[in-house]
């Protein structure tokens, strides 16, 4: 424990030493407070899927949304918020020591919490697809009894008793009213601001950084091995498939579960390569604790018997010592500490 502290804290060191170089994170030059806080779509980057064309994000639409994520109030027992279960220095994601997600009365879930950034691209989200976009999936979280087990209307109530909420609801939207769709808007401007493009690996597209031969050499491997489902440059194409991951425990279906066709058998959402470093554990289950592990499985682990697997997934790969300590160089290249370390999506106290 006390050298998981350790390498922390060293991950904060490095990412505040990086963070002084970056360039500013603005959309214009007028250097308006409401500029810090306005979509960014990354200079080659693909349109988004949600585009907040009936959600205006403001900056003070953003910040109800961020108080509302680190609310503990929108809980059972007010004790659990969005960010317990998606912290900002663990990529927004429950962190080493949560396999399965962690809600009220201790209760666990079934699969891990995922790390929360670029979601507008995403088509569908959670990993099974079974929310259709970003303003609708937190009633999951909210109302699903292993998580934060609040009646949306309880939580409205809530809320809307808050001197403090009443506030900022007013500036957000003119007058106090609070309902479900101005909360869900809220959080929505929030986490669709959740954009991470400042890896080293974006520096080295936008032409101010460059590879050492290792990243250049992992930058291969994984173009040959992992590129064709990671997409650049998210890291993803979003898709489901079917990676050859033994069924666990709970007989996690997958994309089944919501699709009810035999064709989404075991089929989970591809994730995002990005910032891998602070987001394990690895996988729907959080089953794999290191990327070590994570390769091992890829080169001698998959479930070949599998219904829907990869057709990618069920020929055999080797990765040499070599590549794969490149590879994981590469990986590296993909972490933003500015991300990690951005003040507007801590938790305002
Ligand atoms: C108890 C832990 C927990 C809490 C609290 C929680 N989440 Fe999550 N979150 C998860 C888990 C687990 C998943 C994946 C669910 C699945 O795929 O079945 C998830 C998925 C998501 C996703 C989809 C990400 C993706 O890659 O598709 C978003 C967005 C999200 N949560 C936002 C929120 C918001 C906003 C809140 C607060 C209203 C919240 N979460 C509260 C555990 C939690
Ligand atoms: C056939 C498509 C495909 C290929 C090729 C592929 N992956 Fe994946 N990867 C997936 C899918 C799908 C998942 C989600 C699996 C799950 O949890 O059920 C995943 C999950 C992961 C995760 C877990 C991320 C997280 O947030 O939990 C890591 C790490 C990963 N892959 C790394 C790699 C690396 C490195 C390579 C190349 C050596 C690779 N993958 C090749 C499809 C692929």
């Amino acid at each position: 424990m006390r050298i998981k502290k350790i390498i922390i804290l060293l991950i904060f060191c490095v990412g505040l030493l990086s963070c002084k170089k970056d360039p500013e994170i603005k959309t214009s030059v007028t250097g308006e407070i409401e500029d810090l806080y306005a979509p960014v779509i990354p200079k080659g980057w693909p349109q988004p899927v949600y585009t907040f064309q009936n959600n205006p994000v403001t900056y003070n639409g953003f910040t109800l949304g961020r108080h509302l994520f680190y609310e503990p109030l929108l809980s059972e027992d007010t004790t659990i918020s969005c960010g317990s279960c998606h912290m900002q220095i663990f990529g927004f994601t429950n962190g080493p020591s949560h396999a399965l997600s962690h809600g009220v009365h201790n209760l666990l879930g079934t699969r891990n919490a995922p790390a929360l950034y670029n979601l507008t691209w995403h088509g569908l989200l959670r990993w099974d697809g079974g929310a259709i976009n970003l303003e609708n999936q937190p009633l999951n979280p909210l109302q699903d009894k292993h998580e934060m087990n609040l009646p949306i209307l309880t939580a409205i109530n809530r809320i809307g008793t808050s001197a403090k909420y009443k506030d900022l609801f007013k500036k957000a939207f003119g007058d106090t009213m609070v309902d479900s769709q101005r909360l869900l808007k809220a959080m929505a401007q929030f986490t669709g601001l959740l954009v991470s493009y400042n890896s080293k690996f974006d520096k080295v597209k936008r032409g101010e950084d460059g590879f050492t031969s290792a990243e250049n050499d992992g930058y291969t491997v994984f173009k040959n091995k992992c590129g064709m489902c990671h997409t650049e440059p998210l890291f993803s194409d979003y898709k489901f498939r079917n990676k050859g991951l033994p069924v666990n425990m709970y007989q996690d279906s997958g994309r089944y579960g919501i699709t009810q066709s035999m064709s989404d058998l075991y089929k989970f959402k591809t994730p995002s390569l990005r910032n891998l470093a602070f987001t394990a554990p690895y996988m729907h289950d959080g089953r794999f604790k290191t990327l070590d592990e994570v390769l091992t499985f890829f080169t001698s682990g998959v479930s070949t018997s599998l219904p829907n697997l990869d057709p990618f997934m069920a020929v055999p790969h080797s990765i040499s010592t070599q590549e794969k300590n490149n590879l994981l160089s590469f990986l590296a290249t993909l972490n933003d500490y500015k991300f990690i370390n951005d003040s507007r999506f801590s938790e305002i106290h």
